[in-house]
């Protein structure tokens, strides 16, 4: 199958390229490398470093006649969103439309996009969160993800565009950023292993739902035969603290550095984590990477590094 990944040189679709090329698909990459990386990208894809936003992003998907389209292009950073709430809706919003209309124009498939399980819900009423949960998202950047599966369901109800959505729980694994403002396994990780101590948030007892980049990439895999129509929830079920994220890592690191406490994070969600029973019914999808193997895969890569 030719696919297009957007965002294929980031953290996750970077994963997901890896996993197509493996299945045997013929894969293209369009990133504009604003946090994405080209040591990143797979060699057997081929990667036009292009905004989805620019003119030559048409001329690309005219050429390379994707049948999938797998849409992870993204402004992913909650503070950035805060920060700059235009931009956040240009790339994440008015990014998915453009999506979904050159998709429409040029004949592909399906659309597989990526939200956001952490921040369309909001604070949750009940756990664990199933996707019927009301949409409250209480950041631009979940709020702006949220307008790109409208986007997507709209192209399907007016044009006949398939499209599958996950919503993801908190991701980790080998090529996060450890420098990100986000992505607490990646900082610490990177923080032990560079001998210097970890500052967790608050009492460290909030409790998020850690899912494996692997699990992800297998998730957007069994998309390309399943699930059209499907808004899913891609996590683990299970609530982690950032407690037990510290004492893990410095099991898999051997650091023996205390940690610090800072203030809460203003405005985090405290206990949150995601039912993913739809994804296991409509694509036989489980997660099959225990936490403690996920950091040591972790570990093991950025000591590769
Ligand atoms: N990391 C998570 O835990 C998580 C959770 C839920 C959803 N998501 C979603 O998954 C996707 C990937 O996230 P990630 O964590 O890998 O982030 P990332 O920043 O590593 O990946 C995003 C990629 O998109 C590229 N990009 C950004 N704007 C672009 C543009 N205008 N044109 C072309 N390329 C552009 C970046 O260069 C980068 O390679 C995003 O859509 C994000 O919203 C991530």
């Amino acid at each position: 199958m030719r696919i297009l990944v957007t965002g294929g040189a980031g953290f996750i679709g970077s994963h997901i390229v890896d996993a197509y090329l493996e299945a045997g698909h013929e894969v293209a990459v369009v990133d504009n490398l604003s946090t994405g990386r080209r040591s990143n990208v797979n060699r057997d894809a081929r990667l036009y470093e292009v905004d989805i936003h620019a003119r030559e992003f048409e001329r690309i998907v005219a050429d390379f006649r994707p049948e999938v389209i797998n849409h992870h292009a993204a402004q992913a950073s909650v503070k950035v969103g805060q920060a700059d709430p235009v931009h956040d809706l240009e790339v994440n919003g008015g990014g998915t439309a453009r999506v979904c209309a050159l998709a429409l124009q040029y004949g592909v498939r399906k659309v597989i996009y990526a939200s956001s399980g952490g921040t369309v819900y909001g604070e949750p009423e009940r756990l664990p969160v199933t996707e019927d949960h009301p949409i409250a998202p209480r950041s631009n950047y979940g709020t702006s993800k949220y307008v790109g599966e409208l986007y997507v369901e709209l192209a399907r109800r007016t044009g006949g565009l398939q499209f599958t959505t996950f919503r993801y729980g908190n991701a980790y694994g080998p090529r996060q950023d450890p420098h990100g403002e986000a992505g607490v396994v990646a900082i610490f990780t990177g923080l032990m292993l560079a001998g210097q101590p970890c500052t967790i948030d608050g009492d460290g007892e909030q409790r998020k739902d850690y899912l494996y980049v692997g699990d992800i990439a297998r998730a957007n895999l069994l998309a390309l035969e399943a699930g059209d129509g499907l808004v899913a929830n891609i996590g683990t079920g299970i609530g982690t603290t950032v407690n037990e994220i510290w004492r893990t890592l410095s099991d898999a690191t051997g650091n023996t550095i205390p940690p610090r406490h800072g203030p809460p994070r203003p405005g985090d969600v405290r206990n949150f984590w995601l039912d993913c029973t739809r994804a296991r019914d409509a694509l036989g999808w489980q997660p099959l990477v225990t936490f403690e193997e996920g950091i040591r895969r972790t570990v093991d890569a950025f000591r590769a590094g």
